[in-house]
C-alpha cells in the first residue's frame, strides 16, 4: 500500500484523535481520544470500541500475523472507559465540561489462542495527535446502577480490570456515597499499576474509601502468591471493608482475568451450574450468600462481573 492509500483509508475511517497518552511503561498506557462527533451519554462502567486499520504498523516483538487480514479492514476490540478520577490541579474532574474518553490498555504480546494479538500491537504504536476509530455506541450492562446510596461497594479486578471501577468510583465520590467502598487490584508487577498515586491520594480524602494492591510476581511473590480469592478467603478485604461481607447492603464488582471471576457453567444434562476446578470470586461469594447477576434470564444480583476475553 502507497503512503497516499494509506492517508485515504485513515481520512475514511477514523473519526477520533488522540489528545493525551501516558505510557507508564512500555507495555501499558493511559490513552485521551477526542471523537470528531459529540461524545455520546454512557454511564461510568459501560465499554466502547476502538479500531485501527491493519494496514497500521504493528509494535516489534509480539507474536507474528501469519493470517494476512484483509488489508482495508479496520481491528476492533472492546475497552471498558476508565477514568483519572483527579484532574492536574488535585481536583474531582469536571467530566461533564470534558470532551475525551479515556482508556487504560495493556500490551498482548501474545495470545494463548494460536492467533496472534491484532489491535493492541497497533494501539501501542500510536502518539498524541494521532487518529483512530472510536465505535459510535458505548454501552454495557456493568454499571452502578443496583447500587444504593449507604450499599457497601467492592471493586475488585486483575490488570487493567480495574478501568471501568475508576470511573465507577469517580461518580461515587461526585455523587457523595455515603456507603463503605473498596477497590482492590492483582497485578503481575508494582510498575503495572497505573493509578496507584491517584488511589493514595483519594484515601487521604475520603474516609469511606480503602484501596489495595498485590502483586504476583516481584521477587518474593512466587514463595506466597496471594490472589483477590485470597483477600476474601483470608478476612483481610473484611478488614479494609471495616464492616462483614454483608450481601444484604454489599455490591461486588468484578472485572478483568476470568479465572479470578470463575463464572459458573450450566450442566448440559442436570442444568446445575458448575463452578470452574480453580475457584473464582464467585464461588466464594455464593457460599456467603452472594448472588450473581444472569444476564440470561435477567436476574440482577448482588456480584456484577465483566469479563475481558
Ligand atoms: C467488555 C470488554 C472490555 C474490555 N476492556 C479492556 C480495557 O479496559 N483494557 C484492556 O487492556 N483490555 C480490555 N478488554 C480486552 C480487549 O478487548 C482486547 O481483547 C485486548 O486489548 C487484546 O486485544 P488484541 O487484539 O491485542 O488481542 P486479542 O486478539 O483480542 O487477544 C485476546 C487475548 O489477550 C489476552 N488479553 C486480552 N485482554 C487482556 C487484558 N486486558 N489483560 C490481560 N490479558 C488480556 C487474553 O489472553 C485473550 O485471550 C476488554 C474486553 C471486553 C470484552
Ligand atoms: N512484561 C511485563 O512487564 C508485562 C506486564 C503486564 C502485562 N504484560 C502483558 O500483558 C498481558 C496481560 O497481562 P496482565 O498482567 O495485565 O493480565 P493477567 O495475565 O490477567 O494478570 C493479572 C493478574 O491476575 C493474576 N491471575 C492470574 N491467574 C489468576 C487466577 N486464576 N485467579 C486470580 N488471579 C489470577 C495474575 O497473576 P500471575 O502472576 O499468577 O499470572 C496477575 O497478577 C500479557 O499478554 C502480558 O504479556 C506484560
Amino acid at each position: 500500500m502507497t503512503p497516499e492509500q494509506i492517508n485515504d483509508l485513515r481520512r475514511e475511517k477514523y473519526n477520533a484523535t488522540v489528545v493525551r497518552l501516558r505510557k507508564v511503561h512500555p507495555e501499558l498506557m493511559v490513552m485521551r481520544v477526542r471523537q470528531d462527533v459529540r461524545r455520546q451519554k454512557h454511564k461510568p462502567g459501560q465499554y466502547g470500541v476502538l479500531g485501527l486499520g491493519f494496514w497500521e504498523p504493528r509494535m516489534p516483538g509480539c507474536q507474528e500475523e501469519t493470517r494476512i487480514p484483509d488489508a482495508i479492514k479496520l481491528a476492533r476490540r472492546s475497552y471498558s472507559l476508565s477514568c483519572s478520577v483527579l484532574d492536574d490541579d488535585g481536583a474531582l474532574l469536571d467530566l461533564p465540561q470534558t470532551d475525551w474518553l479515556e482508556f487504560y490498555v495493556v500490551l498482548v504480546r501474545n495470545t494463548d489462542r494460536g492467533e496472534a494479538p491484532v489491535l493492541t500491537p497497533r494501539l501501542f504504536m500510536l502518539r498524541e495527535g494521532d487518529r483512530l476509530y472510536v465505535g459510535e455506541k458505548i454501552t454495557g450492562a456493568y454499571t452502578l446502577d443496583p447500587v444504593g446510596p449507604d450499599d457497601a461497594v467492592v471493586f475488585l479486578a486483575t490488570g487493567t480490570g480495574e478501568a471501568p471501577h475508576n470511573y465507577m468510583l469517580w461518580e461515587l465520590l461526585r455523587r457523595g456515597h455515603q456507603g463503605r467502598i473498596v477497590s482492590a487490584c492483582c497485578v503481575r508487577y508494582g510498575k503495572d499499576l497505573a493509578y496507584r498515586d491517584i488511589h493514595d491520594e483519594l484515601m487521604g480524602r475520603y474516609a469511606n474509601y480503602a484501596y489495595l494492591s498485590l502483586t504476583t510476581r516481584e521477587a518474593g511473590d512466587e514463595a506466597h502468591k496471594i490472589y483477590i480469592q485470597d483477600l476474601i478467603s483470608s478476612g483481610q478485604l473484611e478488614n479494609r471493608l471495616g464492616q462483614p461481607l454483608n450481601p444484604v447492603r454489599t455490591h461486588v464488582f468484578l472485572c478483568g482475568n476470568p479465572k479470578m471471576i470463575g463464572v459458573p457453567e450450566k450442566d448440559r444434562e442436570t442444568g446445575e451450574r458448575v463452578y470452574p476446578e480453580t475457584p473464582g470470586v464467585i464461588e466464594l461469594l455464593e457460599k456467603r450468600g452472594f448472588q450473581t447477576d444472569q444476564a440470561n434470564i435477567k436476574f440482577k444480583g448482588n456480584i456484577h462481573y465483566e469479563e475481558f476475553w
